[in-house]
């Protein structure tokens, strides 16, 4: 039997970008908690792609929702409300890679990198905050990024500065947000992954683990279950006393502390 502290059956949670790699896990790991989820994502048909996958998805509520559009987090929303009546956990998980100077990439790029990546973490969590949170508490969240986040922009990893700078600002934001919603009975932590082999490196596997293996002390890049388990144990009653925090999954690549 599953211990009630680290398990999360009857909650509602909303995901976003569940048609990648870690959130489509993220969403298999909550459903086998127990948990009610709409999985959504910007991209419909990668969203029905990844949950065929997933064993048991079919019980996901699939929508489409691009983070950056009030109007689509608002129509979830209205869809959570009339389905659910309540929602207990926010994954903000979408994410796009990109790799710009800072100083000399194109504007329009980094613009829509800080949005998707940062500012509609914000934007997502300030909506669900007010029209479920702030009443009956709850949980946030935010995928960052281990290595992404130091300052150090190495050439062996994702991104470029753009991607840094935007994954930066989502653990910022995680820990200046938990500060804001503590009042309400909301905790916030963010997760941030290190190499994990997902469809966002763009290569098979194989090819990521000779690429980055080598520098991983556990020896292996990470799956996206690697990820799930601690966002569900962030949305748990194990976790009730955690807030602010960035827990680091990635293989011990990065130790801070
Ligand atoms: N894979 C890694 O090594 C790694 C490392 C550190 C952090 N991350 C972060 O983890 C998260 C998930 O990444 P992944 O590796 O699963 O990537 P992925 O590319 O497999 O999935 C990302 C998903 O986000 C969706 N998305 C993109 N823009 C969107 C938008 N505007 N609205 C809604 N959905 C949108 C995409 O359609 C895609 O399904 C991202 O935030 C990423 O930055 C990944």
């Amino acid at each position: 039997m599953t211990s009630p502290l680290f398990s999360t059956p009857g909650n509602t949670v909303l995901v976003t970008g569940a048609g990648g790699g870690i959130g489509a896990a993220i969403v298999a790991a909550f459903l086998s908690n127990g948990a009610n989820v709409i999985a959504t994502d910007a991209n419909q048909d990668a969203l029905e792609r990844a949950l065929a996958k997933v064993e048991g998805g079919e019980k996901a509520v699939t929508m489409s929702m691009d983070v950056t559009s009030e109007k689509d987090i608002e129509r979830v929303m209205d869809a959570v409300a009339q389905r659910f009546g309540r929602l207990d956990a926010l994954v903000n998980n979408a994410g796009i890679k990109s790799a710009e100077s800072l100083l000399s990439g194109d504007k329009a790029k980094i613009d829509r990198t800080m949005e998707i990546n940062s500012g509609a973490v914000l934007l997502c969590s300030k909506l669900v905050v007010h029209r479920f949170m702030k009443e009956s508490g709850g949980r946030i969240v935010n995928i960052g990024s281990s290595l992404s986040s130091q300052g150090a922009v190495f050439n062996y990893q994702a991104g470029g500065a753009d991607y840094c700078f935007s994954k930066a600002v989502v653990h910022d934001l995680t820990k200046l947000l938990a500060y804001e919603c503590a009042p309400f009975g909301i905790n916030v932590n963010g997760v941030a992954p290190g190499i994990i082999d997902t469809p966002m490196h763009g290569r098979p596997r194989e090819e990521t683990e000779a690429r980055h293996a080598g520098r991983i002390p556990l020896g292996r890049v990470g799956s996206p279950e690697d990820i799930a388990g601690i966002a569900v144990f962030l949305a748990s009653p194990a976790s009730a006393y955690i807030t602010g925090q960035i827990v680091h999954v990635n293989g011990g690549m990065l130790m801070n502390g």
